[in-house]
């Protein structure tokens, strides 16, 4: 691939975007920090530099710009990447590349492409027939407006044995049709729609690829009879994992970044709910069990979840549930009033209502469990008792002393035979256990965790002596010329070595060839560009990091001899020893 179009793609997109896809980052100053999404880590060590547009882990050493993230995040190959983020800038690469990398990223194609032709289909449906009208009926009655079916290509099945069969099954081979899930055959040979007669929601994994279908009886006739499921989705197929996808994830995933937080509702209708009241950053479960699938997909988008289940009792159960899951993340929870969904909620209040009780109204996971678990009779000492043992753990988890003190105190409050010191007391004992627990987990061998951090070293004065010399022969022409003259030059750090020969050679070190050399060779550039030098080389910069450069020479020089004066004084050889000790005041004298 063409050098200059690769470079023409990298200024086509901010690093800090594209990183910021997949990792939650906060601005820190004039770089973004994010927990490092290559080795397991709680506090943020994962640097995004916007105006050097690189990125480097002080954890674990990762370092690289946008392409050599994409290349491990994805595990792709340096070509495979730099398309991925061609895509990203909107620049056109060569076609017969770009389709031969389809193949490679999805053999699901084809089932993507029916998927894709079923939405249109329904969507046309929908927009352009009678039954459809009447369809929209129902869809406008219930708060939706054109602009939001279209944004969620909302469409309808057509009451009918098999339109959409009849429409695809030219287009689609058989095992395409067979595998997508939305017909079903039958004994006498005939083939059938999968959903007739249904408001069609497409389901979209991450990337807006259609994997499934969701319909929903809409007419009275249908709503009457109770043999029907209100939804009804498409079965698993190869494309589509229910316990994985969560609604509205592809269009949702901007906000959630913007925001740093991800709003985890029920249903279709609580989405589009929020949609209206200008939260985007929302997507449902799509029924109320929240899987540890889902939580490990939403894991790369943010750390933060904001729980919005029904009021109910079965969706205040799944919220309990869904917060065993969400251990590792930062929880909130929305309680909405009177057993209520979102999409109640606006129809009974209004748009600017749900927006702000979205905000405003968050109870922490101690403060639901407190609500949730707290047993109808209080009276009764056992059930007390009973609950204190619950919620002790929870509360003694809490980072904050203060926040824990505070939840004390409401669990105190709502006891008859409890006070302050007797909860405080229970909650001691588990906060002791719970110690304990930790001490023993961190005496545990951590083998791996050693092996990850090799480059958590102090970089030495030699080191960075090196890296500033090498940046600036990076960004300056003429310094780059002048050390070029100078024949017997060489880098002591042996990256800086084969970096420095490639750049003289070249004059540039282009991301592709960078690509290309060792990772300890990749890390030291990084390394190198990191060094943060004013935009003016001072008169005697130079001067004074070959001086520092001379300088740790000699140190480590004098280190060397006088290691070997005591071995070959150790082994009996004085003569040997002498001669080395006047190499040694030879050395120190030219140091001075
Ligand atoms: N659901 C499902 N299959 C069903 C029932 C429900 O997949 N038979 C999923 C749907 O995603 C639905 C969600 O569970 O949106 C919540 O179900 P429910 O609360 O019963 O429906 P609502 O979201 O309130 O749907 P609507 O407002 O359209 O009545
Ligand atoms: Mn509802």
């Amino acid at each position: 691939m063409d050098k200059d179009l690769i470079n023409e793609i990298k200024r086509h997109v901010n690093i800090v975007d594209v990183i910021g896809e997949v990792v939650s980052l906060t601005k820190t100053g004039r770089n973004f920090l994010g927990l490092c999404p290559f080795h397991g880590e709680k506090t943020p060590s994962f640097n995004v530099v916007e105006d050097k547009q690189f990125y480097h882990c002080f954890g674990c050493g990762k370092s690289g710009d946008v392409f050599k993230f994409i290349e491990d995040y994805r595990d792709l190959s340096f070509l495979d990447s730099v398309a991925v983020v061609a895509e990203k800038a909107g620049i056109q690469i060569a076609q017969p590349q770009q389709a031969e990398r389809r193949q490679e990223v999805s053999p699901h194609q084809p089932l993507y492409d029916i998927h894709k032709a079923a939405a249109d289909f329904y969507h046309t449906v929908l927009m352009t027939t009678k039954l459809g009208e009447k369809a929209r009926h129902y869809l406008y009655e219930r708060g939706l407006s054109d602009d939001m079916i279209k944004h969620f290509q909302i469409g309808l099945a057509p009451n009918e044995a098999n339109y959409l069969y009849q429409a695809l099954s030219q287009q689609f081979d058989e095992q395409t049709l067979l595998n997508s899930a939305l017909f079903n055959p039958s004994e006498n040979q005939m083939i059938y729609d999968a959903f007739q007669n249904r408001i069609m929601f497409p389901l979209a994994d991450e990337y807006g690829r259609i994997v499934a279908f969701s319909g929903r009886i809409w007419t009275a006739e249908a709503s009457a009879n109770t043999q029907q499921a209100k939804y009804k989705n498409s079965r698993a197929s190869l494309i589509f994992n229910k316990s994985y996808e969560l609604y509205h994830l592809d269009q949702a995933k901007a906000s959630i970044k913007k925001h740093h937080e991800v709003y985890i509702m029920e249903g279709f209708m609580d989405v589009v709910a929020a949609y209206r009241a200008g939260v985007e950053n929302a997507v449902a479960s799509m029924g109320t069990a929240l899987t540890p699938e889902h939580v490990k997909h939403l894991s790369r988008f943010t750390q933060k979840v904001v729980l919005v289940y029904d009021g109910d009792k079965a969706g205040q159960a799944a919220t309990a549930k869904a917060l065993e899951e969400l251990r590792d993340f930062v929880v909130e929870i929305v309680r909405l009033p009177d057993q209520m969904d979102p999409d109640e909620f606006i129809i009974k209040n209004s748009e600017e209502a749900l927006a702000e009780f979205l905000a405003k109204q968050r109870l922490s996971p101690v403060e639901f469990l407190l609500y949730y678990l707290k047993p109808d009779n209080l009276d009764n000492l056992q059930a007390q008792i009973a609950f204190v043992e619950q919620m002790a753990p929870v509360i003694a988890q809490t980072p904050s002393i203060t926040a824990q003190n505070t939840y004390i105190h409401k669990l105190a409050e709502l006891l008859p035979d409890f006070d302050y010191n007797q909860v405080e007391a229970t909650v001691n004992q588990v906060r002791v256990h719970q110690r304990q627990e930790f001490v023993q987990e961190s005496r545990r061998p951590q083998g791996k965790q050693i092996t990850e951090m090799p480059f958590l070293r102090q970089v030495s004065p030699l080191q960075r002596a090196e890296n500033q010399l090498f940046n600036r022969m990076v960004h300056h022409a003429y310094i780059l010329n002048d050390y070029r003259q100078k024949e017997e030059f060489q880098f002591i750090s042996p990256e800086l070595q084969t970096l420095y020969q490639s750049l003289s050679q070249q004059g540039e070190i282009t991301s592709v060839e960078l690509s290309q050399m060792d990772e300890s060779v990749q890390q030291a550039w990084y390394m190198a560009m990191e060094e943060d030098l004013p935009e003016e080389v001072a008169t005697d910069e130079l001067y004074q990091i070959e001086r520092t450069r001379q300088r740790e020479l000699l140190k480590r020089d004098n280190r060397q001899t006088a290691q070997r004066i005591r071995e070959q004084a150790n082994a009996g050889d004085e003569l040997a020893a002498l001669e080395e000790l006047n190499r040694l005041i030879a050395l120190k004298r030219n140091m001075e």
